[in-house]
């Protein structure tokens, strides 16, 4: 098993052990996995070339760390339970026994189908347990699962299996959510239009409606697997190959392709979720993200399985058929440990308790949050009544680009303090730094947030694109990580994270960046310019604003255009990204140079109509007269 610390002094102790000698700490962590072969090296870094390469020399696979590694104990232990999006279908179970067999044949339905180590498998599939079977197969054979959330658009989903050069896809008929259905095989057949890339899609059938099958590209998934053999021995990998690529928003246009490898994310997912979880061996846990998004790879699949843990996927959202949903499944499934997001807590207290009677919720023993700061508020509703303040919470900070946990609590050891991430995990080195690059030592200081140290789950690279790496994270401050989030070390010097200081936009934990909505907006025929920014949202932690220049109003007037606009964004990007508020405006502000003054279009936004601070490079003050005018 994954070593585990069960004491305050052990946290310390293993800190500091962690710190003062990285590589012996983690090669010891990295002992208790299966490998074919040991590494040579452990740690090779370079931050300023932004090469990190861990676990060198060494052969592995990392379903042969889920399966075989837990076969003979674990076999008829329950590793999925899933349960479906409406509360009438029967749960389905699967035990580690039988999601190896489903690993194994979709492997070597895979290999029959041609593909190779090496090549990215695009996925894009609704949360059933054949997403867990896809993914691992990929890794099984060492193929590049890609995975999309099957929230985005035909043209998101097209541009992201452009650029991995995804040759397979892997995707439904439809999918449910609460009592809508997403007709994904139609985005699907919209998406390999548009890409030449794609020679064949499986597609499972989820929802039984009718869809199109392209003859020669597309094959059901009961025909893809059907008579194939469950016997596969597991490729052998290099530590360093790439394990999967996902993607995520920035703060300039086009959305990231991050990389994992194999052997580090393995060990870090699975040292993480084991420490700061403190799953314990017959737990049940319950991760409400989604697989599409990094909390779903890192902590519902690989930290979960990597542990032999019993994970619960959940496939609807948590106000369908009401806002019990949620506290249901736990008391259904005696959940243990249940980890979702602010916003899902923001929005189910702003429901009203009402939703809570009846539920007992005496299983959990552990609630974590991530992906957004936790106001107090939720905090407290979160820990009071649903923990019934025996639960300890645990914020967790952490990016698609970490990949993995790296300030929280470890539950029920750490001490916590509403909207605190506290302290940092073992073999994190965060620094706080100022405006220029200086590090803020001592307690009691606010900054931006790096990381000085590199740990084994960091991503390595963009898909394709490795100067946008170096340059997006290690050119800010020179030989640190640079996170993109400000942070606060108080006097007891623990962590609060305050939120991103670029341009990206956390909408309800989604990450969207302003030039991607702005790029969107753009697309519509009657706005020439559009500038996008957040403002504070009660449940959605962030909303969007957007400021659309539009030139003419003939068709439909004001109303009609902020439809059009929001039709043009769920189309281009996805729905989940429309602006919360759109308002119409002559011109932009912008400095002399052509800059747009987001400052001042932030604080617009933020109810603020005056106090915009040093405005005498601004070009155009009556601009910003008309816009708070508007406002009013
Ligand atoms: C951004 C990363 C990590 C999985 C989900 C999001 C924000 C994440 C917290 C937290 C405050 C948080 C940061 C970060 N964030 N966790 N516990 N407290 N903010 O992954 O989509 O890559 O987004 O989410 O701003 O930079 P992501």
């Amino acid at each position: 098993m994954v070593p585990r610390v069960s004491t305050l002094g052990g946290y310390i102790f293993e800190y500091q052990k962690s710190v003062t000698n990285p590589t012996g700490f983690w090669a010891h962590v990295a002992d208790s996995f299966f490998w074919r072969k040991k590494w040579d090296n452990l740690l090779n870094w370079d931050f300023e070339k932004a090469e990190i390469k861990w676990f060198e020399g060494a052969k592995l696979n990392i379903t042969e760390n889920i399966f075989e590694r837990h076969q003979f104990y674990r076999a008829n232990q329950k590793a999925i339970i899933w349960e479906p999006n409406d509360p009438s279908e029967a749960t389905r179970e699967l035990t580690y026994q039988q999601l190896f067999d489903e690993v194994k044949r979709f492997s070597n339905a895979l290999l029959k189908a041609g593909v190779k180590k090496g090549e990215v498998v695009g996925i894009y599939l609704p949360m059933v347990p054949e997403l867990v079977v896809a993914m691992l197969a990929c890794a099984r054979i060492g193929a590049i699962h890609s995975i999309v959330f099957a929230g985005f658009s035909a043209q998101s989903l097209s541009d992201r299996l452009i650029d991995a050069g995804a040759s397979l896809l892997i995707t439904a008929d439809g999918g449910f959510r609460g009592n809508k259905i997403t007709p994904l095989k139609a985005i699907a057949d919209e998406a390999m239009d548009n890409c030449n890339c794609v020679k064949t899609a499986v597609v499972l059938k989820r929802t039984g409606e009718t869809i199109q099958m392209k003859a020669g590209r597309d094959i059901w998934w009961d025909d893809f697997v059907a008579g194939v053999s469950t016997d596969h021995e597991a490729e052998l990998m290099d530590a360093e190959d790439p394990l999967f690529v996902l993607y995520t928003s920035g703060s300039t246009g086009k959305p990231k392709g991050l990389v994992h490898t194999v052997a580090g994310f393995m060990v870090f997912t699975a040292y993480t979720f084991r420490n700061v979880f403190q799953y314990g061996d017959g737990d049940v846990y319950f991760c409400s993200a989604d697989i599409g998004w990094v909390t779903g790879h890192s902590y519902l699949v690989y930290g979960p399985l990597l542990n032999g843990a019993t994970s619960l996927m959940f496939e609807g959202i948590p106000t369908f058929p009401d806002a019990g949903r949620y506290w249901e499944i736990i008391d259904k499934h005696q959940v243990n440990q249940f980890y979702t997001a602010p916003t899902a807590i923001r929005s189910l207290m702003a429901m009203g308790m009402e939703w809570l009677d009846g539920k007992r919720l005496k299983s959990l023993k552990v609630l974590g949050t991530v992906g957004e700061p936790i106001n107090e508020e939720a905090w407290h509703w979160y820990h009071d009544h649903i923990g019934k303040n025996r639960c300890p919470v645990v914020d967790t900070w952490w990016q698609t680009e970490t990949g993995g946990i790296m300030i929280s609590p470890l539950a029920g050891i750490t001490p916590t303090k509403p909207s605190y991430a506290t302290m940092p995990l073992m073999g994190i080195q965060p620094v706080i730094v100022d405006q220029d690059g200086k590090e803020l030592t001592g307690n009691s200081v606010e900054g931006n947030l790096c990381i000085k140290y590199p740990w084994p789950g960091i991503a390595r690279t963009i898909w394709g694109d490795h100067e946008r790496f170096r340059q997006t994270y290690f050119s800010t401050y020179k030989n640190m990580y640079f996170s993109g989030d400000g942070v606060k070390r108080d006097e007891d010097g623990y962590y609060r994270i305050l939120g991103r200081v670029d341009d990206v936009i956390n909408v309800s934990g989604h990450r969207l960046g302003s030039a991607e909505i702005e790029n969107a907006i753009n697309e519509h025929p009657l706005i020439s310019e559009s500038a996008v920014v957040g403002f504070p949202h009660d449940i959605k932690g962030q909303g969007i604003y957007a400021y659309v220049v539009c030139t003419n109003f003939s068709t439909g007037g004001e109303e009609g255009i902020r439809q059009s606009v929001l039709l043009t964004v769920s189309k281009i990007i996805g729905s989940f990204a429309k602006p919360d508020k759109i308002q119409l405006v002559s011109g932009l502000p912008k400095t002399r140079s052509g800059k747009i003054m987001r400052r001042i279009l932030r604080k617009i936004a933020e109810g603020n109509t005056s106090d915009f601070g040093d405005t005498t490079t601004l070009l155009d003050p009556e601009v910003v007269e008309e816009i708070v005018q508007g406002k009013i």
